[in-house]
C-alpha cells in the first residue's frame, strides 16, 4: 500500500470541529454509518472519498487505534477530503490513522492486504465538487471543455468520444451507458455537428435532435452526459473490479455498503451481492435497497436517485 497520509496524521492546525462548508453533502449518511456498524479500533476503507463527508463520520468513530483508508481518482477530491478530515479534533475521541490514496478502487485487491478490512464504503458516481466546476466538463448546464475525467491523467476525454468516435460506436455508448432508446438519432446529430467544442454546445445539439419528440421531465442531455461520463471513466469496469475484490479484503464479519445512483450500477451491485449470498460469502443486510427519506430528498436533490445496499462477510 502506498503510504501517503497527506499531512493528516500530524496534529490538527487551526479550528477544531467541522467549521468549513464542504462542497458535497453526503447522501444517506446515517444509513451508511449504521450499516457499517463501525468497530472502534477497526480498519475501514472509503473507496470514494469525494469531499470526505462519509469519511469524517467513519473517522470520528474509530478512535486512536483505528485506521481509515480513503481512495479517490481525483486529486482535487483528495485535497478536499484532506481538508475536511484535518478538522477532526484530536481530543474528540482520539484521531485514527488516516491514509489517503490517489487511484481507482478497481485497484483495491492490489493495494489492500487480504482479509484486513472491517468495512468498505463506496458512494459511486461524481461529487458536487466535480459537477459544480465547469472546467471539469461534467455539467451540461455550464459552458466548459469536453473533459469529464475524474482522474485528470485518464486516457480518454469526452472530446475524444464526442468528436472522434465512429458514429455507430458513439450510438452504442449512448444506448448502453445512457439507456437511451434514441441513441442512433442522437449520435447522427452529434457527428453532423462536429466539431463540438463545449459542454453547452453538446447539450444544445442533443436538445435540438430530440426536440420534436421530447416529452420527458429531465433535460434531454442528462442521459447522454451520463453515458459519456461512464465510458470516459470506465465506471462499470471499475465497479466490477471493486465487487470482485471486496470479499478478499474484508475480514469475516466485515461489512460492505454501496450507494449507487443509476440502474446500471445498482443492477451490478444487486447481482454481485445476491450471488455472494447464494454462495455463502455474504449475508444480505437489506433485501430491497435503502433509499432516502422525503426530508433528505428535499434537502439534497442528489439523494433522490440513491440506492444503498449492504452486506456482511460471513
Ligand atoms: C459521490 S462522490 C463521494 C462523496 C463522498 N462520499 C462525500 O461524502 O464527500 C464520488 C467520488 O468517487 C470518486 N470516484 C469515482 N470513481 C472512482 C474510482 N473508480 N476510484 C476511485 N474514486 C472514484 C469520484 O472522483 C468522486 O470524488
Amino acid at each position: 500500500m502506498a503510504d501517503d497520509d497527506f499531512g493528516l496524521n500530524k496534529a490538527p492546525q487551526g479550528a477544531h470541529g467541522e467549521t468549513e462548508t464542504a462542497g458535497h453533502v453526503p447522501v444517506l449518511l446515517k444509513e451508511a454509518i449504521d450499516f457499517l456498524a463501525i468497530r472502534r479500533g477497526g480498519t475501514y476503507i472509503d473507496a470514494t472519498l469525494g469531499s470526505g463527508g462519509h469519511s469524517l463520520e467513519i473517522a470520528r468513530r474509530l478512535g486512536p487505534r483505528g485506521h481509515l483508508i480513503g481512495f479517490d481518482k481525483d486529486p482535487q477530491a483528495l485535497e478536499a477530503a484532506r481538508k475536511r478530515l484535518s478538522q477532526l479534533a484530536e481530543t474528540e475521541s482520539g484521531r485514527p490513522l488516516i491514509t489517503l490514496l490517489q487511484g481507482s478502487y478497481a485497484e483495491l485487491g492490489e493495494r489492500i492486504p487480504a482479509a484486513s478490512a472491517d468495512g468498505l464504503l463506496a458512494d459511486l458516481g461524481m461529487s458536487s465538487l466535480q459537477l459544480g466546476d465547469p472546467a471539469r466538463g461534467f455539467s451540461f448546464q455550464a459552458e466548459g471543455p469536453l473533459d469529464m475525467r475524474m482522474d485528470p491523467h485518464g486516457e480518454r476525454t469526452a472530446d475524444q468520444v464526442v468528436n472522434h468516435m465512429r458514429e455507430e460506436d458513439l450510438a452504442n455508448v449512448i444506448y448502453e451507458f445512457g439507456e437511451e432508446r434514441r441513441s442512433r438519432r442522437i449520435a447522427r446529430a452529434i457527428v453532423r455537428a462536429r466539431p463540438v467544442r463545449t459542454t453547452a454546445h453538446l447539450a444544445q445539439v442533443v436538445s435540438a435532435a430530440l426536440r420534436p419528440m421530447n416529452r420527458e421531465r429531465i433535460h434531454p442531455a442528462t442521459r447522454i452526459f451520463q453515458a459519456i461520463r461512464i465510458f470516459v471513466n470506465r465506471e462499470l469496469d471499475d465497479l466490477k473490479a471493486l465487487l470482485a475484490a471486496a470479499p478478499g479484503v474484508l475480514r469475516p464479519g466485515g461489512r460492505m455498503v454501496i450507494i449507487s445512483f443509476h440502474s446500471l450500477e445498482d443492477r451490478m451491485v444487486k447481482d454481485a451481492t445476491r450471488m455472494g449470498a447464494k454462495s455463502g460469502i455474504y449475508e444480505l443486510l437489506v433485501k430491497k435497497p435503502a433509499v432516502a427519506i422525503e426530508e433528505e430528498m428535499e434537502r439534497n436533490p442528489r439523494s433522490r436517485s440513491a440506492k444503498l445496499r449492504a452486506v456482511k462477510k460471513t
